[in-house]
């Protein structure tokens, strides 16, 4: 059988490094993508790469998205790709619908004949009913916008995919909040570092709500890891189980520049129906991942900094 990872939207913000990850690993792997957020620069550092291939496709397109994954021939599957910015999944509802949901159906189509092993889905924290505490895989799902919506969607669709194609093992990830260098959307990480860029005052919107935080490598890392088990169906949360608020990230970021950053309420950025709290149980995940850590948030604060092209303190690089 094929040894091929297709990986959907590998051209993304979490795309790219999982990509790197799998490669490191040994895998072969596919990149499909339509590079409507994502880019083929982002993959510019791993295109040396004999083992891997890009190919340009829209998954709206229920024949090319055949054609092409027939060729491919995976043995497994990432499937990221997706409108994922919630202000714009809010415009734009029908065409948020028709890739999240009509792009993952065409995708799992297309997969029936070839039958991989294992699929894995970029669920989201979003399907879960707010809640204050951390969310264990068996909470309610009552997503309160068109993206968790889609997402819940999509989760189940994979459900019904693994009746139809029961030889393929399908995993939902929910995933939180994802940090790292090159952010694709314009989320609170990069607008905080567009605004200690240019000064030390900060702008921002909702500084009270906690989100639980992950680093793309981390990311990556266990995507990786759960691709190779354990076997069978089953949804998993891709989170740190800690949760921190805005005013956290800018004191990490303060003490790593040494810098005395001050942040200024701007109403215009406040949004209303925030939940107060999305933190991930991460026991189940630490269950399947044996031995797998993510990064503490100032670990993740300070590598992304860094690639970023910030010089840390002193104090703050590990002798
Ligand atoms: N970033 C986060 O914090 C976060 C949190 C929860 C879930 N997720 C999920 O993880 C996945 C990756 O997120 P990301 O942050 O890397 O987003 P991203 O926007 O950077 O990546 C999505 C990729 O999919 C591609 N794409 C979009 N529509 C497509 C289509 N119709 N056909 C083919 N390719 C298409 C884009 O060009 C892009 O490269 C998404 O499914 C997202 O919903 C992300």
């Amino acid at each position: 059988m094929s040894e091929i990872v297709l990986v959907t939207g590998g051209a993304g913000f979490i795309g790219a490094p999982t990509v790197a990850r799998l490669l490191d690993a040994g895998h072969e792997v596919v990149v499909v993508d339509n590079f409507s957020v994502g880019s083929l620069e982002r993959l510019a550092p791993l295109r040396r790469h004999k083992a891997l291939d890009i190919v340009e496709l829209d998954l709206r397109d229920a024949k090319g998205t055949a054609v092409a994954v027939g060729e491919i021939g995976a043995r497994s599957v990432i499937h990221l790709a997706a409108h994922h910015f919630i202000p714009f999944c809010k415009a734009h509802p029908a065409d948020t619908i028709d890739v999240n949901v009509g792009g993952t159906q065409h995708l799992l189509d297309a997969l029936v004949p070839v039958a991989p092993e294992r699929v894995l889905f970029a669920s989201t924290a979003d399907v879960y009913a707010a809640a204050p505490f951390p969310h264990v895989e068996t909470d309610p799902t009552e997503p309160d916008n068109i993206y968790g919506m889609s997402k819940l969607m999509g989760e189940r669709l994979m459900q019904f995919h693994s009746e139809r194609a029961p030889k393929t093992d399908v995993v939902n990830v929910r995933f939180f909040n994802a940090v790292g260098p090159g952010e694709t959307n314009p989320h609170l990480v990069p607008d905080i570092l567009d605004h200690v860029r240019a000064g030390d005052e900060l702008p921002l919107g909702n500084t009270d709500t906690r989100r639980d935080y992950v680093h793309t490598e981390d990311m990556a890392e266990a995507l990786a890891r759960l691709l190779g088990g354990p076997d069978g169906s089953f949804t998993v949360n891709l989170g740190t189980g800690v949760s921190w608020d805005a005013t956290d990230i800018v004191h990490f970021m303060a003490q790593l520049l040494d810098r005395t950053l001050v942040i200024n309420t701007d109403p215009a950025k406040v949004r209303r129906s925030d939940r107060q709290n999305l933190q991930a149980s991460a026991r189940r995940l630490e269950m399947l991942l044996p031995g797998f850590r993510t990064k503490s948030l100032r670990e993740t604060l300070a590598s992304t900094l860094s690639a970023e092209g910030f010089a840390l303190a002193p104090a703050a690089v590990p002798a």
